[in-house]
């Protein structure tokens, strides 16, 4: 991966992540997801809609496993509906699972161990909507002061100047004329770079950023992306970023985890996965992507995303699959091994060659 990176129309050369012969040396898992699902009841109206009496459920997430290790950038991709924030709401407790587990540093968290404020000062996250960081009676001096007092870091001048810096570094400056605003009185877009310093200012283990730059103006994405990744560098914060942008995953993440219908299609070492896809999926997300070269990549997924409701058998992607064939549509695939830490789910993996052609 080393040619120029355009993220959003901006070129991300001094965001280059060069991993270095630290990072590559393994790191400690410090999150287990195994077997997550989130089911939701359909309400009455739609339900009936469908035809159906009862049961009839949104599998946002069916059957998802991953680790994370610290230190690590792990990208959550897929098109919208795939279940990635959900993931991301369930790893912080904020949704309860429907069955599966979740593992952080070891220990298996229960309902309300994910309300304990000890660990959500370790375990944060920068949500996709950044108003729900915030509550809306409150400055974000009250939001970051409580934040560092739960952390038990600095007396309350102290507390005021970490604020200060973690506003200033998320681009909000001057930090002074900000700080004191409420939510209503900041653009959605000054709004998440607030999240963001909630975040840069306690240094959690993992971060959980879902689309942290998409509501920011071009000028300042790469910055934004520059300060989690400095994070990320220094203070071996992991990073899990949930993104339907390929180009920011390419740039930006170690590993990725590619999912589908609440499914993961394909999941492993980034430059593997993004330089020879074994997942048809995965090849049309990278061909969608506006960095490709369209005539080296040029794969397109027929359609559009299916419901979650009326799931498709077999392989949840081939109503879509240029490659489907009659085991697609009855039998769902198993896990293959691709390489180290690397896997796919389908009955006919591409090549690049096959890809190419
Ligand atoms: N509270 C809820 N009740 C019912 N269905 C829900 C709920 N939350 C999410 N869903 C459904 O679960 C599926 C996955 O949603 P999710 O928000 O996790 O997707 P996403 O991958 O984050 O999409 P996007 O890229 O649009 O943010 C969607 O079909 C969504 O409509
Ligand atoms: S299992 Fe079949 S339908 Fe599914 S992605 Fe692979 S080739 Fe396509
Ligand atoms: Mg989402």
């Amino acid at each position: 991966m080393s040619q120029e990176i355009i993220l959003q129309g901006v070129i991300l050369s001094e965001v280059r992540y060069d991993i270095s012969s630290e990072n590559k040396s393994s790191t400690s898992e410090i999150l287990a997801v195994e077997d997550l699902k989130k089911y939701y009841p359909v309400r009455r109206g739609v339900a009936d809609l469908l035809r159906r009496s009862k049961k009839v459920q949104v599998k946002a997430i069916d059957g998802v496993s991953f680790t994370v290790n610290e230190g690590r950038v792990y990208g959550l991709v897929g098109e919208s509906g795939s279940g990635k924030t959900t993931t991301g709401y369930t790893i912080m407790g904020l949704e309860n699972p429907t069955s599966g587990t979740i593992s952080f540093q070891g220990k298996t968290l229960s309902a309300k161990e994910h309300k304990h404020a000890g660990l959500s000062l370790k375990l944060r996250m920068i949500f996709q909507n950044p108003y729900e960081t915030f509550d809306p009676r409150k400055t974000l001096w009250q939001t970051f002061s409580e934040i560092l007092q739960v952390a038990g870091l600095g007396s309350r001048p102290e507390r005021r100047q970490m604020s200060l810096d973690a506003l200033s570094r998320a681009g909000l400056r001057p930090a002074a004329s900000y700080i004191d605003r409420f939510p209503s009185e900041l653009s959605g877009g000054q709004l998440q770079r607030a999240a963001i310093a909630t975040a840069l200012v306690v240094e959690p283990v993992l971060l959980i950023a879902d689309e942290p730059v998409s509501m920011l103006d071009a000028s300042i994405r790469a910055g934004v992306m520059n300060l989690l990744l400095n994070l990320n560098r220094q203070k071996k914060m992991a990073i899990l970023l949930i993104t339907h942008d390929l180009s920011v995953a390419w740039y930006l993440c170690d590993y990725l985890i590619v999912m589908y219908l609440g499914r993961i299609a394909e999941k492993g070492p980034a430059e593997q996965v993004l330089q020879n896809p074994r997942h048809p999926y995965t090849a049309a997300l990278i061909s969608a992507s506006p960095m490709v070269d369209k005539a080296k990549w040029n794969f397109v997924a027929k359609g559009e995303v299916d419901s979650n409701i009326d799931l498709p058998k077999g392989c949840r992607f081939h109503p879509r699959c240029p490659f489907a064939t009659d085991i697609c549509r009855e039998q769902e695939p198993a896990p293959e091994v691709a390489g180290d830490g690397w896997s796919y789910w389908c009955h006919h993996p591409l090549s690049v060659q096959k890809l190419k052609n």
